[in-house]
Parts: structure tokens; sequence; C-alpha cells
């Protein structure tokens, strides 16, 4: 005999498939599993079914239908998220819209120095047809060969660039965003300066799918750089690390790219992800920096960047470098830098956090967390790394092999109440760069203030008042999930 919850699954499947068709719907249970999981694994959910539109009117004709049939939405971009935000967290109440089938580019205007794109489009997509347009795009992530721009917008992605391009907000010039009503609001200009009234596009920036689903971009776009250097180079510690930044903003004008700090043990967790990676340098110092110059034009980076080492190394900054000789030499350099998080994955169930105070407090800070961290947890690996010229560090701690689940997730709960009392200590950001989720939800509301809280509520009211979109992600939403109970049992 079929199981009320079975025939209900199987009733609302079927008007999935009804009103958006068989290509758009997949309803097998091993397909959806493939949506329900989060990147590292550490989570497994399962949704109704996942709808794949591909069309800005069928995202629209979707939306109306899950409304109808008091269905919630998850909005999924390429599941590259770190905080729980794109998979269900309701079995029989939601669905994923995935929009890996959105992966148009609409238009590259090399005039306007513009793009135009489906919101499913792979950031890695996006840079080579940048490229191939003689331009470039300024948003760069480790994820960046799956994540996709409506998922960097509504992350508000950071990564490895900030410095030069700024945050993913930075890159935006419009949106097309489908509204829980199903409405279209266009909003897909590509002007610079455009003062009427309110920038709407701006709330959807880093809202994680709870106010409306992206589904079109405009984005700004650079001369292609025709000179990129890369160097790595060993320091004595954080503070070396921060204090070369200081110089190199100094020295370099704004031809820095990126400046991402490794302590030695990235570099074994890269090798035990990538065993084939050798290192171009010797592994005896406390901490490396990756530095990357470019640009185009009259500019000569490369004796830039050589004049600016040879500053830093007198002055004892810098103790030992190596400068890429080639772009071949260059992506190996970055390898270490990308795969190190696959090799803490490799280590099992571990605590990843975002952290970021102001920069002239960084060093203190992250002195003050891993000695916080060593006395509470001696056995663990705590892994400091990330993008410190932008005052934001990955602070991570990995338990010791054989540890069981159960310990794991204790020590993972509380590493983390350790960094945020520390963090909280500094008034930083428990989120400087992937946003709440369902992960954070919790750490977010206990620090917003009530006009903050209300003032957010508000607006997810107003725009999605039966809380349609992504119901749990950043905010309790209770009143939008009673509403929906209410409409699917009528
Ligand atoms: P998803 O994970 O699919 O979704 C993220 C959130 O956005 C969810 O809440 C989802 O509901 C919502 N969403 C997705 N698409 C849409 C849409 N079209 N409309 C409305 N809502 C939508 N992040 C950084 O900031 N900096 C880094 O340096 C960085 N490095 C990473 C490296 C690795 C190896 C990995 C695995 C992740 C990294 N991330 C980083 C995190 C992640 O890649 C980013 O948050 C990225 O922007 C997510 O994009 P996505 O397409 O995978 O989004
Ligand atoms: C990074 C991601 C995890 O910087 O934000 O590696
Ligand atoms: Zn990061």
């Amino acid at each position: 005999m079929t199981s009320p919850d079975a025939a209900r699954l199987s009733e609302l499947q079927s008007a999935l498939v009804r009103a958006l068709g068989p290509n758009s719907v997949i309803t097998d249970a091993a397909e959806r599993a493939n949506y329900c999981r989060d990147w590292h694994g550490d989570v497994t959910m399962d949704a109704v079914a996942i709808l794949r539109p591909d069309c800005t009117e069928a995202v629209s004709r979707a939306v109306q239908t899950c409304a109808r049939l008091g269905l919630a939405i998850v909005p999924q971009g390429g599941n590259t998220g770190l905080v729980l935000g794109a998979i269900p967290d309701d079995a029989h109440g939601q669905v994923v819209l995935s929009l890996s089938r959105m992966n148009r580019v609409r238009r590259i205007d090399a005039d306007d120095f513009s793009m135009m794109v489906d919101a499913g489009c792979v950031l890695q997509h996006l840079h080579e047809a940048a490229d191939a347009a003689d331009m470039f795009l300024g948003l760069s992530l480790g994820a960046k060969g799956s994540c996709q721009i409506g998922g960097n917008i509504s992350t508000n992605a950071g990564g490895i660039n900030v410095l030069r391009y700024g945050m993913a907000r930075d890159q935006v010039l419009g949106l097309e965003v489908v509204l829980p009503d199903g409405s279209v609001l266009d909003a897909l200009g590509t002007l610079r300066k455009d003062n009427r009234g309110l920038d709407v596009k701006q709330l959807f920036i880093g809202a994680e799918g709870i106010l409306g689903v992206v589904t079109g971009v405009a984005l700004k776009l650079y001369p292609r750089p025709t000179q990129v250097e890369t160097a790595l180079v060993g320091v004595d510690s954080l503070q070396a690390a921060i204090e070369l930044y200081r110089r190199a903003r100094r020295d370099c004008c704004d031809l820095m790219t990126a400046f991402e700090f490794m302590p030695p043990a990235a570099f074994t967790l890269a090798r035990e992800a990538m065993p084939s990676l050798t290192s171009p340098i010797a592994m005896d110092h406390p901490g490396y920096v990756l530095v990357e110059l470019s640009g185009s034009g009259l500019v000569d980076i490369r004796d830039l960047l050589d004049r600016f080492l040879e500053g830093v190394m007198v002055d004892g900054l810098v103790r030992d470098g190596v400068v890429a000789a080639s772009r071949a030499q260059a992506d190996h350099i970055w390898k270490f830098r990308e795969v190190m998080i696959e090799g803490q994955a490799l280590r099992g169930l571990h605590l990843r956090t975002d952290v970021s105070v102001s920069l002239s407090q960084l060093a203190t800070f992250v002195e003050r967390a891993e000695s916080a961290l060593r006395s509470a947890f001696p056995d663990c690996m705590t892994v400091t790394y990330g993008h410190v010229g932008d005052g934001n560090v990955h602070i991570n701690v990995l338990p010791p092999a054989g540890m069981d689940v159960a310990s794991r997730s204790q020590v993972i709960h509380e590493a983390k109440d350790c960094i945020n009392a520390v963090v909280d200590a500094f008034q930083g950001s428990i989120s400087a760069e992937h946003g709440i989720g369902r992960l954070k939800r919790a750490e977010f509301e206990a620090r917003i203030s009530m006009p903050r809280r209300q003032l957010l509520s508000a607006i997810k009211r107003a725009i999605d008042p039966d809380g349609l979109l992504n119901p749990n992600c950043q905010l309790d939403q209770e009143a939008g999930q009673a509403a929906r109970a209410a409409m699917s049992t009528s």
C-alpha cells in the first residue's frame, strides 16, 4: 500500500510535470539527491522535485506553479556555496530550482565594457567569453569551474580579486529577477550612472535567493590584462604578510590583483588532494603569500614586481620568493591555493569559518583566536589562510584522524563559538564573503540589532509575503511557512 506521504509526493510531482513539462522536472530519487547534497558532502537532504527551467519565462511559470501547489523554492546555482543556502531543508514542502540550463551569454559589448548573461552561466565560461572578446571579468574564486554568476551575485561573492575589482556587487550593472509572484523585474541595463530613485537591484545582491530568482545579469568588463605576474614568497608571520601588503599597496599602485596568505599546512593539504603538485619554494617558512600584479598598456608589470620584491627583501620583510616564469608555472602556484580546500575535505568533517576584522587589527585578532583554539583543542589542526588584504581570513579547525563523527561535530560547535567570541571582541563579521544560508542563521540572528531585524523581516514580507523563496535561509520565516502550509492542505 502507498503511504500518504508517498501518495502526496507523487501527486505533487505529477502536477509539476504537467505544468512545466517532463524535460524541466527531475523526480527520480537518485537524481534528486545530486542536487540536495552540499559541496563538502557534509549534509544530504531531499526535495519534492528538481526544476530545471531553460528561460526567464519558464522560471516565472515554475514560481507561479509552486505558489499554487504550496511548495517553497530553493534556488540553486552551482551548489558550491558553503553555508547550506542552496539545498532544501524540507523534503516534503520544497523544490530545488536549478538555473543550470540558463547558460547563454546574451551579449558582450566591448565598447560599453559590459556583458549581459543568463544567471546560470558558469563563472569560468564567462571568463573565457570575456577573454575571447579581449576583455576581462574581475570576479574570480576557487570554485570558478562550477559556481554560477547568479549564485555569485546572490552570495555577493568575494574571492581572490576583491582588492582590485571589489566584491560581486561591484561588478553588477543590472539584474533581471523573477519575483515571488512570478512577475519579472527588468533592471538589466548597463548604465554606469543612474540615480532614478532607489537602486532596487541591490536588494537581490547577497540575498541568497530569499527575495527573487536572479535570471539575468549585466556585468562590468575591463580591458584584458596583457601582463600578469605571479610570485610566491615566504614570510615570518601573518603580521609580516600584512606589512608586506601595505608596502605592495604603496609601491604597486592599483596594479595588485591578488594577495593571498597561506600557512605551511596549506601545501601539505594541497598535496594530499593532488600528489603531483611540487613546491616551487623551500617549505621552511612560517607563512607564504601569493601575490599577483596585472595590467595592460604601457606599464612594465614584471619590472615593477621585481623592483618591489628586491625592496622588501632588502628590508627583511621577505626571506625567499619565486616569480613564475610562465603562465603554466603561475597556474601551478595557484593550484596550491585552490586545491588546499579539497585537502581539508579529505580530512573529514571539520570547521570552516569566514571572518573579517579591520585590517589594522587582523594580526592581533588571528593571534588571539589561534591561541584560544590551541588551549581548547590541542589535538586539532588550525589552518588560517585567505584574503588578508581584505581583512578576511578562513580559520579552519581540523579534528585529528580517527575522531568519530559525533566528537567532530562537538568540536566544530565549540570551536566555532570560540572563534566567534574573538570576532565579536574585535567587532568583526562572522561571514565576510560566504553569506548566512541555513548554516549560520542562528549566529547571524544572535548578532543583529532589533531595528535591523525588523527592517529585514519587513523587506522579506513586502516582497515575499507567503515565504515562497528559500525558507529558513538567512532569517526565521515562520509566518510564510504557516501561510504555505494552509495553502497546501486546502
Ligand atoms: P549556490 O551554492 O548554488 O547558491 C548559493 C546561494 O545563492 C543559495 O542561497 C542559493 O539559493 C542562492 N542562489 C543561487 N543561484 C541563484 C539565483 N540565480 N537566484 C537567486 N538565488 C540564487 N566564496 C567566496 O565568496 N570567495 C571565495 O574565494 C570562495 N572560494 C570557494 C572555493 C571553493 C573550492 C568552494 C567550493 C567554494 C568557494 N566559495 C567562495 C563559496 C561559493 O563558491 C560562492 O558562495 C559562490 O558565489 C556560490 O555560487 P553558486 O553558483 O555555487 O551558488
Ligand atoms: C576560499 C573560500 C573557501 O577563499 O572562500 O578558499
Ligand atoms: Zn575565501
